[in-house]
């Protein structure tokens, strides 16, 4: 057994775990991260490309407005650094600041760390063909026990990214968690770059988690074709509806699967039977939108202090930079 089939045989007892906690509790929910299997990625990759999903296109752009001012930051009297990218996905943003660095002959390394052995598979082969001589490290592995594999990278500056609004997915409570925990990771003069999704009309919110083409609404409805497939479940995806709901008080977009009819399910697997009322909610993901004081309040409630927020032209989307005091 290689690294990642360890990763994926712990993942799946979570998953039963999660599965069963979640839709047993009132109301229903179902974690996130599990929206991410093959087609889930997939299916991800086509919401980044759709014109109603402005934030990977605004965080492109943040990039390629500041990389110059940006990556000032990053190389610091060309010490040697490492660069750790939480959640690396597909690279393409960073990409951009990969590209910069090895042009300007930096002395760092790039350590991306993702929860899908595949993606980062995928990445790290692209990687090598376009950087040749970039020194890659990847690492399978969730935020948390990376942070704590962080703790043994020393000697170096870190600088960590956690880009793509990614942030988004965990409440307010949860964030604060995750940088206390990072923060145990990092030394004094450390940064992290954030990628926040900001507050905005939300109408334009609400259409980028409703897209007219639905691909989001089956990047939702996929949680539940995945889990009749791991389980031997009996889902019928007819008789669930994706429906987006945002809170402009909380900044809270939160995704639900809802079904439509009073209907039972089995998971054979799990020897578990769930029903459901008409109507009745899953809830699948909360994507949080910040202001500008909760990021400040943010970086100093957990031993941070803002340096800089680069925007995009619109001001939909910001890239965080923070310094570990
Ligand atoms: C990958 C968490 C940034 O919340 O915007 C996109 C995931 N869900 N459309 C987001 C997502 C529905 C996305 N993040």
């Amino acid at each position: 057994m290689d690294i990642s089939d360890i990763v994926k045989t712990i993942s799946q007892e979570n998953f039963a775990e999660d599965l069963i906690k979640g839709l047993s509790s009132i109301p229903k929910y179902l974690p996130s991260r599990y929206l991410y299997d093959d087609k889930g990625d997939v299916l991800f990759q086509k919401i980044m490309n759709l014109e109603e999903y402005y934030l990977t296109r605004a965080e492109f752009q943040i990039l390629q407005n500041n990389k110059e001012d940006l990556l000032d930051y990053f190389i610091h009297y060309n010490k040697p650094f490492d660069l750790i990218e939480l959640g690396a996905g597909d690279g393409l943003k960073t990409r951009i600041l990969l590209k910069f660095l090895t042009d300007k002959n930096a002395a760092f390394q790039y350590i991306p760390v993702d929860i899908s052995g595949n993606i980062l598979k995928l990445l790290s082969s692209e990687l090598r063909k376009e950087f040749p001589d970039l020194v890659l490290k990847p690492h399978c592995n969730d935020y948390f026990s990376a942070m704590s594999e962080l703790r043994k990278f020393e000697g170096k500056r870190k600088v960590v990214l956690f880009m793509g609004g990614n942030i988004g997915n965990f409440s307010l409570q949860e964030s604060i968690n995750f940088y206390n925990e990072l923060n145990k990771s990092l030394l004094a003069g450390d940064l992290v770059l954030t990628g926040f999704d900001l507050k905005k009309d939300p109408r334009l919110i609400l259409k980028a988690y409703d897209d007219s083409e639905g691909i989001t609404a089956k990047f939702n409805l996929n949680l539940l074709e995945r889990i009749n497939k791991e389980f031997s479940g009996d889902f019928k995806t007819e008789n669930f509806s994706h429906f987006p709901y945002y809170d402009p008080t909380t900044g809270e977009c939160k995704s639900f699967l809802l079904s439509t009819v009073n209907q039972s399910v089995r998971l054979k697997a799990l020897d578990l039977n769930i029903s459901f009322r008409a109507w009745e909610s899953i809830q699948t993901e909360v994507s949080k939108k910040y202001s500008e004081n909760e990021i400040e309040a943010l970086a100093d409630l957990t031993g941070f202090a803002k340096i800089h927020n680069f925007y995009d032209d619109n001001k939909y989307f910001t890239d965080s930079l923070w310094v570990k005091k």
